[in-house]
């Protein structure tokens, strides 16, 4: 099935997401695709509307991007949002200048003209601004439809074409209206029908996937207990069945008892064709005096690709390598800034590919991660692991600050046992967005009883954030740190000394190592 669908063009905005996350929230699918693409490209995708967004650059500038000429003659109805509204402005004769005031934050907004972007809406609304230049005078066809102090031209809109931009943010927060303006978009002029919801998505996938991967053919796929190897697992399983075939590499360095749920959770509940491979002894050996970070993470990545294509070429006959990709990997990559200079290097077992001539299957590609949980939980999941914080590749290893020891896993394991029943207990888990204990590679003094004690320090970490690329510490109350703190003295044996970390990101990392 064909779904109704708007296109956003990104000229660079930090927003740009958000917009296609707003847009889906109504129910709308939509794609996010460099600002440069060809016409003719969009043309082949139907879309009832273009979105043209937001972006750091000023539109007069040399090196500014800009749009395909032919896209002005596509004849869907177009809204520009700040760069995307100065943009459509230049290509059609008006004049955008540097503002003699930058407008950043709050602004209200008098509405002129409410049909049809401001439908619905009271006369002054609350807006966010976040622009250093602004449209001085209007192309052909404009007209005003609303204003703010500073900004004459805050809204405008072209009605014989359905052209319409807004200088300020409708995917922000602090904009507490802006979904009803892209609502009004989206399904008011555009016409979209609000057929994309998870139901759907889960049965065109697994049809999909049934297409794909035919009668016969075969797929493998490495579970970690993540949100979305769990997902995509779930999904193979629904759509192909036993010709679906999940690893679990136990690297030695997972959590308490995690091999032992997520056996529990996908083969036992869910009847998942899961493979355990209990491979701790090898990567343990080779973590053995190992305390550079780097080489931790190098060695533990190598081994899993190694010991995951012993296992894929003993089940043999394999046609298909699952990937858990979502979509802002995928916009990352096909951005017109090119892909950032972060990779993954982690369960990147792209070697694979090439050596049994695997092709690739992934079936969480269009999606952002909070739609991978409604899936989740459209697949009947558990919220436990629907929720469940991100846990890195390197696991424990990046979370024992120096040597790893089997002595040292243990302390760590079980301290962060503890802080995590604890954090769940207090209801406090779900508002978090990862926390996890650190075992420190110092000892310190105490006392216990009449005895001085020489023992190790466990740091515990806790951090809000939205995307992971930034994030501050979480303010848990001290009554659930005073208690968190006290079990792991009391019940730890080796540990004497709990300290919190208060460092947000940047400048720290949400990790240690
Ligand atoms: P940092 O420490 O860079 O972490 O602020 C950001 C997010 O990435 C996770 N992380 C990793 N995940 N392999 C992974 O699979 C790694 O080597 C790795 N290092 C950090 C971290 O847990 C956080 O969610």
């Amino acid at each position: 099935m064909r779904h109704d669908s708007i296109i956003i063009l990104d000229f660079g905005s930090q927003y740009s997401h958000l917009i296609a996350r707003r847009i889906r929230e109504l129910g709308v699918y939509c794609e996010l695709h460099p600002c440069t693409i060809k016409a003719a490209e969009l043309h082949a995708m139907e879309p009832k509307g273009i979105v043209l967004s937001g972006g750091p650059y000023s539109v007069y500038e040399d090196g500014a991007p800009h749009a395909d000429p032919a896209l002005w003659d596509f004849g869907v109805p177009m809204l520009g949002i700040c760069y995307g509204l100065q943009e459509m402005s230049r290509a059609h004769g008006g004049e955008v200048a540097a503002s003699e005031k930058r407008e950043y934050g709050h602004a209200e907004l008098k509405i002129q003209t409410a049909e049809p972007l401001f439908k619905g809406l009271p006369e002054h609304i609350q807006v966010w601004m976040s622009h250093g230049d602004k449209v001085l005078s209007l192309p052909d066809g404009f007209s005003d439809i609303a204003r703010t102090s500073n900004s004459e031209h805050a809204a405008v809109c072209d009605p014989r074409r359905n052209w319409f931009g807004i200088q300020f943010h409708p995917e922000v927060s602090h904009t507490p209206m802006g979904k009803t303006i892209l609502e009004n978009f989206v399904c008011g002029v555009c016409g979209c029908a609000r057929d994309w919801t998870m139901g759907s998505f889960l049965e065109e996938t697994i049809e999909r996937i049934r297409q794909t991967v035919g009668e016969s053919e075969t797929v493998i796929g490495a579970v970690s207990g993540g949100v979305d190897s769990t997902v995509a697992a779930v999904l193979m399983h629904k759509a192909i069945g036993s010709r679906f075939h999940a690893i679990l590499v136990d690297n030695g360095v997972l959590r308490m008892k995690e091999a032992e749920q997520v056996m529990a959770r996908l083969r036992d509940r869910m009847g998942i064709n899961l493979h355990l491979i209990d491979a701790g002894e090898t990567f343990m050996k080779k973590l053995y005096g190992v305390t550079d970070p780097e080489s931790k993470r190098k060695i533990i990545g190598n081994t899993f690709i190694e010991v995951f294509e012993i296992e894929a070429k003993r089940i043999g006959d394999v046609n298909y390598l699952l990937q858990g990709t979502l979509y802002p990997d995928v916009i990352e990559s096909v951005s017109f800034k090119g892909p950032s200079a972060t990779i993954k290097t982690h369960h990147n077992v792209g070697g694979l590919l090439e050596d049994m001539e695997l092709k690739l299957i992934e079936p969480l590609r269009e999606l952002f991660k909070d739609e991978v949980r409604a899936l989740g939980l459209e697949l009947g999941l558990d919220e436990e692991s629907v929720y469940r914080h991100p846990f890195p590749g390197p696991g424990l290893a990046i979370r024992i600050l120096g040597e790893i020891t089997r002595d040292r896993l243990e302390i760590l394991r079980h301290a962060d046992h503890i802080y995590m029943g604890e954090l769940k207990e207090a209801g406090l888990y779900r508002d978090i967005g990862q926390a996890f204990a650190v075992l420190l590679p110092v000892r310190s003094v105490g006392v216990m009883g009449d005895s001085r004690t020489y023992e190790q320090v466990i740091a515990l970490r806790a951090v809000q954030t939205t995307d992971y690329m930034t994030a501050d510490w979480y303010p848990i109350p001290t009554e659930v740190l005073k208690r968190i703190s006290n079990r792991i003295i009391n019940e730890v044996r080796g540990v004497n000394r709990v300290v919190y970390d208060v460092s947000s990101k940047p400048p720290s990392t949400i990790e240690w190592e």
